[in-house]
């Protein structure tokens, strides 16, 4: 098998000639034939300025080299696209798919014979598992770990849950600016990716019981020096992958691994871009991660970490009390121990080292859990003929059934401009409708589906609502949110038919989302809808090909192109 320097060579007429070549460029950099002459692992380099939820990458890369090194294998660094949530116009989703092109291809490109992949800021992870995933060369994942909490007059402070909780007390009158200043300061303390349950720790933790990386890498906080061994702990094991060849991210993406992400996903209360994500992983192996099975998994599977946003602590006591091993297990014959980690074992032996910490009220055992059921429940209906979500775990129960009257939102800018209008005619009891914010529409669905409650009603004391949309949600947002409706308004999806003062049905527990009028109407509307213009396409670039390509949310929103095909 070729190795190290001699993979992948490009072309210059005779391979021999081509290594000389390489070697006298590489050489450039100081290096010794004996440093070339080695195992070569990759190491993704994200930092940016952009991007302070990496702001350790420099740190972990160190530590990674370091354990590549004691190891005996070479280490290369190499830059990729860095997302963080914040500075990502028009959404971090839209870059998502772009970002996992550019470590594909430099993955492919460059010779390596195993890679780390450091990431952690919300669609970092999820494009980096895509790529590898497609590449299927040894790989293991070291997430860039949580942020340590916040204090605020004497109260612990988390991004960005807490960010959006302070925020509506401001808007409301309850907070006034000065303080909100303060606060500015004080929600994230640290580098790293938000401290509650939000998408990049649902991530790190999904992927963590996928096996695709160490035992507690989903959880140690980012400044502490634990992170910076288990990133040197990653090196060395990425070395001796790079000599065994395996295992691989085709080893490991198994449908048993699948399941246990659903299980992880639904007991942790973790974000709903997870199954986004999982659903775009999936579609690039040989398996899938269908919303049936993770509707149906929700029904077994409690929710058993006491987190923010659906819960009460940060992901730095998740970690002090046991972490994702423990997790593991408390929720016992619901996951397959038998799973390979790319440790070298099972899920059995993270188990087994699985610390116990008497007096913890992290993480909850089966018999007493934070929600008997799963976080987040699937709905259909004939307003979601191809499925929605909603994180039940962080809704309120007098709102899981619920029917209202449709106020409706073309898109982002219209709700901008009217949802604080004093004069819009809108009730507590009415449902917030919002579209035009799906894959396409917007276009990368962005998180606008947590539609602030109207100022004058949040003045009332009014706290939420039952709001539906094509959009996503920020995974630290809570509130009873139906989300990802599928298909998305702007390809004719039912959403696009809904009309202000409409009622609209809201039915947990029959899983069903129902806009009330009769089938004639609903098609007379389709016609009518049909019949318009179509709107614009992107002329150009990324834009365009992310326009022509991407998927609705139940395939994953990756591009249909990048999908492994049938058989292969
Ligand atoms: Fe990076 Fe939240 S903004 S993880
Ligand atoms: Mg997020």
């Amino acid at each position: 098998m070729t190795r190290g320097l001699r993979k992948g060579l490009t072309s210059y007429g005779d391979d021999g000639f081509s290594l000389f070549l390489r070697k006298a460029f590489i050489k450039a950099m100081g290096y010794s034939d004996d440093a070339l002459d080695r195992p070569i692992v990759g190491i993704t380099n994200t930092y940016s300025d952009y991007n302070p939820c990496h702001g350790n990458v420099p740190q972990l890369v160190d530590a990674v080299k370091r354990g590549v090194m004691l190891a005996g294998a070479m280490p290369m660094v190499f830059p990729t696209i860095s997302i963080h949530e914040s500075f990502a116009h028009p959404t971090s989703m839209f870059l998502r798919n772009l970002m996992a092109m550019d470590t594909e291809e430099m993955i492919r490109a460059q010779p390596m014979d195993a890679v780390v992949v450091i990431g952690g800021c919300d669609k970092t992870l999820p494009a980096q598992i895509m790529a590898a995933a497609s590449v299927n060369l040894p790989t293991v994942v070291v997430p860039v770990g949580p942020m340590v909490v916040g204090h605020h007059k004497g109260e612990v402070l988390g991004a960005c849950t807490d960010c959006r909780r302070l925020w509506s007390a401001h808007r409301a009158g309850e907070i006034d600016a000065a303080e909100i200043d303060v606060v500015n300061g004080r929600l994230a303390p640290s580098v790293g990716t938000c401290m509650v349950m939000g998408t990049a720790s649902t991530m790190a933790c999904v992927i963590e019981a996928m096996g695709l990386s160490l035992p507690m890498s989903g959880t140690i906080p980012a400044p502490h020096a634990e992170r910076i061994r288990l990133a040197e702990a990653s090196g060395r094991r990425a070395a001796e992958i790079a000599v065994s060849g395996g295992p691989k991210p085709g080893d490991l993406l198994t449908p048993a691994a699948f399941r246990n992400a659903a299980v992880v996903l639904q007991a942790i209360g973790g974000s709903t871009n997870g199954v986004v994500h999982l659903a775009a992983i999936a579609s690039r192996t040989p398996h899938a991660f269908t919303l049936d099975e993770l509707d149906a998994i929700g029904r077994q599977a409690p929710v058993l970490v006491d987190l923010k946003p659906s819960g009460q602590h940060y992901m730095e006591h998740f970690h002090h009390a046991g972490g994702v091993p423990k997790l593991l297990a408390h929720l016992g014959d619901l996951i397959d121990l038998d799973a390979p980690t790319v440790a070298g074992g099972t899920l059995r032996d993270a188990v087994a080292a699985a610390e116990d910490v008497p007096g913890q009220d992290v993480i909850r055992s089966r018999d007493k859990p934070i929600k008997a059921v799963g976080s987040m429940a699937v709905l259909y209906g004939n307003l979601a003929p191809r499925g929605a979500i909603i994180k039940q775990a962080a809704a309120s129960p007098a709102l899981l059934q619920h029917t209202g009257r449709a106020v409706v939102f073309e898109n982002v800018a219209d709700m901008g401009a009217r949802i604080d209008d004093p004069d819009l005619d809108v009730t507590a009891d009415d449902v917030l409708v919002l579209r035009n914010t799906g894959p396409k529409g917007a276009p990368g669905m962005p998180e606008a589906g947590y539609l602030p409650i109207p100022k004058k009603l949040g003045r009332q004391g009014v706290k939420d609502m039952v709001r539906i949309s094509d959009a996503r949600m920020s995974g630290t947002a809570f509130g009873t949110i139906v989300l990802h409706i599928t298909p998305e308004s702007a390809v004719g999806g039912p959403l696009a038919l809904v009309r202000t003062g409409d009622l609209i049905r809201l039915d947990v527990a029959a899983r069903r989302i129902d806009l009330l009028i009769d089938a004639a109407e609903m098609a007379a509307r389709q016609s009518a809808w049909d019949a318009q213009p179509p709107q614009p396409v992107p002329e150009r670039g990324y834009a365009r090909l992310y326009h022509e390509s991407v998927t609705q949310a139940d395939e994953g929103c990756d591009f249909a192109f990048m999908a492994r095909r049938p058989g292969e």
